[in-house]
């Protein structure tokens, strides 16, 4: 594998598509061999998992079985997608990863890590990002900026208390793992922007 892994983590309405976008274009600009994909999803039959992980009339569905379907989607994606193209020598940009398993499962419905490192430990132990990208921006002040939560994503439905869970498992994440860098998202979008590109160029993943 020599091409370079970048993972995007957030909140909800932490401004990660945006931030996605506006990186895009400027790899575009610069004609960097890219992808860029996302958790869940990614690939056709990832993308029917992730149907069934987000449908919002599944009120009833199990953690563990929350958990194991994101990792079954993961597994699908990173072989059929992000490896050819890391063995390719393509950077990868991926929204999402582990990484929101643990903020998610393993720290906001209590699953604990280690259930999640184990049912993650491929993609954790053989394709661990060279960097990931926290958007690092409270809950309450993401969703006051989205206009509330989608009410068809299961996910969104959850209250505002399993999102502040969720922060925090980030923020002990980021406390942990030296890959993860946060970047403040209190200044405008553009001004989050340079941030991340200035980022990812001292980390040596893009130029
Ligand atoms: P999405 O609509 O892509 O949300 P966002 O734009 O915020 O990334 O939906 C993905 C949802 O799945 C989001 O609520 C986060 C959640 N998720 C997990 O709970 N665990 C995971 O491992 C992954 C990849 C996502």
């Amino acid at each position: 594998m020599n091409g370079k892994f970048v993972t995007f983590e957030g909140c909800e309405g932490s401004g990660k598509s945006t931030q996605l976008r506006l990186l895009s274009e400027y790899l575009k600009e610069r004609g960097t061999d890219f992808i860029l994909t996302r958790e869940p999803g990614g690939g056709e039959i990832s993308e029917e998992i992730r149907k069934i992980i987000l449908n919002g009339k599944y009120t009833d569905m199990f953690d563990e079985c929350e958990a194991l379907l994101y990792a079954a989607a993961r597994i699908q994606h990173l072989k059929e997608i992000i490896i050819p193209a890391l063995n390719a020598g393509k950077l990868v940009i991926c929204d999402r990863y582990v990484d929101s398993s643990l903020a998610y499962q393993g720290y906001a419905r209590g699953l604990g890590a280690e259930f999640i490192k184990s049912i993650n430990s491929y993609a954790l132990q053989k394709y661990s990002p060279d960097v990931t990208v926290f958007l690092d921006i409270p809950p309450s002040a993401a969703f006051e900026r989205k206009h509330g939560a989608d009410e068809d994503d299961r996910m969104e439905q959850q209250g505002i208390s399993f999102h502040e869970k969720v922060y925090a498992g980030y923020r002990a994440l980021v406390a942990e793992y030296p890959r993860i860098c946060a970047v403040d998202c209190g200044g405008t979008k553009f001004q989050t922007a340079e941030n991340i590109k200035k980022l990812l160029i001292s980390k040596g993943v893009i130029d």
